[in-house]
């Protein structure tokens, strides 16, 4: 592994003498702010990654700090700071797609004649990436050997080239979105998700073109041999799951809030939905299981707190493209049912991997919170104010470590090591405390 030392771009925000003072931080602004000091000893400007962390999830690190952003906007240092972030990984992860090209024939093609079998390249018989399911129903991602272990850059983030944010970069012009489909619809619909947000934060079209082409792309796993409707999960097309198709759900939403054809991507975004609800993935309960089973029925699987949570954000924008008050009163039973199963006596939630919950199932909960918060803006409710506040309370209080790292088990004691995963989606938490406050 490479030499670690740390990024210093954002120590100066951490301007207090020792971990007691810190303790007794109470505003949730400065607490994400010293949390995302922590963060970024993990950036990596070589692969414009995370490390410790997977392709994937370093996708839904992006959207964190675009979400940390957003909520302390007249903040020039950190706004600054995640375009830059923004600017580098558009340019510098496609390299690290673990299955780059996989969509594409003529591409596919060209790997098999360069491969020599030790990196990545996809040839027809799987030798890298895979995701599987095992048997307690966790998901497990096997990376390509010696995935994650290029020489890493460690320089100060303020030192990366700064694009501009309205329009004219030729980085951000040329970005390919084949470049981010991997054969996993959800890993792609996560960076979707990631771009979109980066638009948010910059106004840089480039950001949503890229977001376009890559939902364009996904629409090629429409539709699944359920019903005749929904996505894969992946190219091999043996499983339809939950996640995959809340996040297309979302994805359409989102764009067409944001992209010129808005119809277009409302029609897509009710097709899935109304697909999804025929499905029973939805179960009697008010919670989302993992998938269905090969005789299209709902296969009764884990109820990750991810999969309570991405559909929320869906069903808001949706809401918002094309009002229809049956969106919000089903988002608002879906979290009112997660917060009830999921959380302990102390209104922590957890997920049922906890401790070990691996590469994947560590990043869950934070997608739940930054979800829950966009209901809760969209249709308020002390509930999810509650559940905002106590789960930041807890991890700042409990699953902290003295370096700020953030760790796996939001109730504690702090499990070590916290890695980019564990942190970022704690962070999660404490971005979404920001906007309740
Ligand atoms: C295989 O390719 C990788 C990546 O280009 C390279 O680092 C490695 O040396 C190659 N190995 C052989 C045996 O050619
Ligand atoms: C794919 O690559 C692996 C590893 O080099 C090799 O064992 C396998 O035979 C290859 N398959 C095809 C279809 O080329
Ligand atoms: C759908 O396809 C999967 C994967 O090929 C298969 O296992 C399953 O039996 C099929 N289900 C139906 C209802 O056709
Ligand atoms: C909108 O979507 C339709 C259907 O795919 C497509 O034919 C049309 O070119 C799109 N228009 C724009 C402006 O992207
Ligand atoms: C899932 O659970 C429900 C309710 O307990 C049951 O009716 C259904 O048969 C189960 N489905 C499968 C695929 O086992
Ligand atoms: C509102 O959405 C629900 C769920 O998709 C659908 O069944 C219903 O027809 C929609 N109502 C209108 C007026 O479009
Ligand atoms: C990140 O940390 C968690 C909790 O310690 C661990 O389960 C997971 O495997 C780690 N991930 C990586 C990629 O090291």
């Amino acid at each position: 592994m490479r030499p670690s030392f740390p990024l210093l771009a954002f120590s100066t925000l951490a301007t207090l003498p020792n971990t007691y003072a810190q303790s007794d931080i109470t505003d949730p602004t400065k607490r994400a702010e010293l949390a995302l000091s922590a963060l970024q000893i993990w950036y990596n400007a070589a692969t414009g990654l995370w490390d410790t962390t997977g392709w994937w999830n370093s996708a839904n690190v992006l959207t964190m700090i675009g979400n940390l952003a957003k909520a302390d906007p007249n903040n020039g240092q950190l706004v600054d700071l995640t375009k830059r972030i923004f600017a580098n990984t558009i340019v510098q992860a496609p390299a690290m797609n673990p299955q780059q090209g996989i969509e594409d024939q003529s591409r596919t093609q060209s790997f098999n004649e360069q491969s020599n079998g030790t990196f990545t390249l996809f040839n027809g018989t799987r030798t890298g990436y895979t995701k599987v399911i095992d048997e307690n129903g966790d998901y497990v991602t096997v990376y390509p050997k010696g995935w994650g272990q290029m020489t890493g850059e460690y320089i100060d983030v303020k030192s990366l080239p700064i694009f501009q944010s309205q329009g004219t970069s030729q980085a951000t012009e040329d970005a390919d979105p084949d470049d981010w489909l991997d054969g996993f619809y959800d890993d792609d619909l996560w960076w979707a998700l990631g771009w979109i947000n980066a638009f948010d934060v910059t106004g840089n079209s480039d950001y949503l073109d890229l977001a376009e082409g890559i939902f364009e792309g996904v629409t090629k796993a429409w539709p699944t041999n359920c019903s005749g409707g929904g996505i894969w999960w992946s190219i091999d097309k043996n499983y339809a799951n939950a996640i995959a198709n809340e996040l297309f759900l979302s994805t359409a939403a989102h764009l067409a809030n944001r992209a010129d054809n808005k119809t277009f991507y409302v029609d897509w975004a009710k097709r899935e939905l109304d697909w999804f609800l025929g499905t029973g993935m939805i179960n009697d309960r008010g919670l989302i299981n993992d998938g269905l089973d090969p005789q299209c029925r709902n296969n009764n699987r884990t109820t990750w707190s991810y999969n309570q949570g991405v559909i929320l954000g869906g069903l808001v924008e949706l809401n918002k493209a094309s009002p229809n008050s049956s969106y919000l009163s089903l988002a608002a039973r879906i979290a009112k049912a997660a917060i009830d199963e999921l959380s302990d006596d102390d209104g922590v939630i957890h997920d049922e991997c906890e401790p070990n919950c691996g590469g994947d199932g560590n990043q869950f909960k934070g997608i739940f919170a930054r979800n829950l918060q966009l209901l809760h803006q969209a249709a308020p409710d002390a509930l999810y104010v509650t559940t905002i506040q106590t789960n930041a309370d807890s991890i700042w209080e409990n699953d902290r470590d003295g370096g700020n790292r953030l760790s796996v088990d939001w109730a504690g004691p702090f499990v070590p090591p916290a890695n980019a995963s564990t942190h970022s989606s704690a962070m999660d938490a404490l971005v979404a405390a920001i906007t309740v406050k």
